[in-house]
């Protein structure tokens, strides 16, 4: 019997985008690949999270898959639509139901705007109009739903905790009522006890609203609590996709982040590296495997044939019936960990 799977609410495929930029070569701009090849299924009302260190194209891949940047190559599918070939008028009206928060709300609210004024943005963009008594309902409306006290709402963003302008963040992505939100490091510059209130935030509001997450983050801890299933991305490409938040790691990278100790104080937080060995330039990648320079497995192989993300059909759940993998398991690497491993 065929087992009909629901549609994707987003659908990215074989993505690609190149920067241009660093020194040049004979004349020439040299090009790196920010996100290379990577296809990805965002099922509805589901936590998808992205994991990996700075600089391997995360926050690049959720502005594509928001169409706030063009891809090189590749197609986004959102609900159906292939969003590249949308006018500018009905991209417009499709990015209401998509919404991203960033990782630093200081400097995501003008610091001129009151948070009532920050929180009705998202309408003036929009083209739509409210009147003062639809404005005012709306922000008292927003802020509940968020956790703030209404009295804020004249406040100006120097006049609130970093954990109260993130839940403005929150709040203004919410108001016209999206359905996927791009949560790009939302709790980054937030001390641990702030970060867990606002997870414990998102995820009510997920329950709440039925929303469906990308959840982008350094720390894969966080994204194992949070998340449905996870990628994991190395220097522009995926090289795990792990099916389900407890998967066993079978990409030594992986393993390797899994083993880093996430620090708590989020100014120290980007020093955090989780391999020993250099990493190499975007600009310059190696042929073979770009993790070949810091993996305790690496053989001759992996210096000369870049492993293809493959699933793997040992490490995925089984249909009890029919012996057909019900979620594969795909891993970039030509050995993999064993699945026995701790
Ligand atoms: N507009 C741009 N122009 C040139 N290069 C860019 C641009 N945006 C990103 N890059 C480069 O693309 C690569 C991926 O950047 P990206 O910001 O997507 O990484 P990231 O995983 O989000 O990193 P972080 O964890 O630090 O936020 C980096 O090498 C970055 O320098
Ligand atoms: S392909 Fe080779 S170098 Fe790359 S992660 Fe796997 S074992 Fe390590
Ligand atoms: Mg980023």
């Amino acid at each position: 019997m065929t087992q009909l799977l629901p549609t994707p609410l987003v659908s990215l495929t074989a993505l690609n985008r190149t920067f241009s930029g660093g020194k040049r070569l004979l004349g020439k701009p040299r090009t790196m690949n920010a996100v290379s090849d990577v296809t990805l299924q965002i099922e509805r009302g589901s936590v998808t999270g992205v994991v990996g260190e700075s600089g391997c194209g995360k926050s690049t891949l959720a502005r594509l898959a928001l169409r706030l940047i063009e891809p090189t190559s590749g197609s986004v599918v959102f609900d159906g639509v292939d969003i590249r070939s949308l006018s500018p008028k009905t991209m417009r009206q499709m990015r209401r139901r998509m919404q991203m928060v960033f990782q630093d709300p200081y400097s995501a609210i003008d610091p001129r705007y009151r948070l009532q004024d920050a929180l009705l943005e998202p309408f003036r963009l929009q083209g739509i109009k409210l009147t003062k008594l639809e404005a005012k309902a709306k922000v008292e409306e927003l802020l509940p739903m968020v956790g703030l006290r209404p009295e804020l709402a004249r406040s100006f963003p120097h006049q609130l905790s970093g954990g109260q302008k993130q839940r403005a963040c929150i709040a203004r992505a919410l108001a016209l009522q999206p359905e996927f939100l791009v949560l790009d490091e939302p709790t980054a510059s937030l001390d641990v006890s702030i970060q867990a209130q606002i997870i414990g935030l998102l995820e009510r509001l997920k329950a709440e609203l039925g929303l469906t997450y990308l959840f982008i983050s350094h720390d894969l801890s966080l994204v194992r609590y949070f998340s449905d299933k996870i990628v994991v991305m190395y220097l522009g490409r995926v090289v795990e996709l792990l099916p389900e938040p407890s998967a066993l790691p079978r990409h030594p990278y992986t393993k390797a982040l899994l083993d880093s100790t996430f620090e708590p104080d989020p100014k120290l937080r980007r020093t955090v590296t989780p391999a020993v060995g250099e990493i190499p330039s975007a600009f310059d990648l190696p042929q073979g495997c770009a993790y070949a320079s810091r993996c305790p497995f690496a053989q001759d192989r992996c210096r000369i044939e870049r492993p293809e993300l493959e699933p793997r059909p040992e490490g995925s759940l089984r249909n009890v019936v029919g012996n057909i993998p019900l979620h594969a398991h795909p891993v970039a690497c030509h050995f993999p960990l064993p699945l026995t491993s701790s």
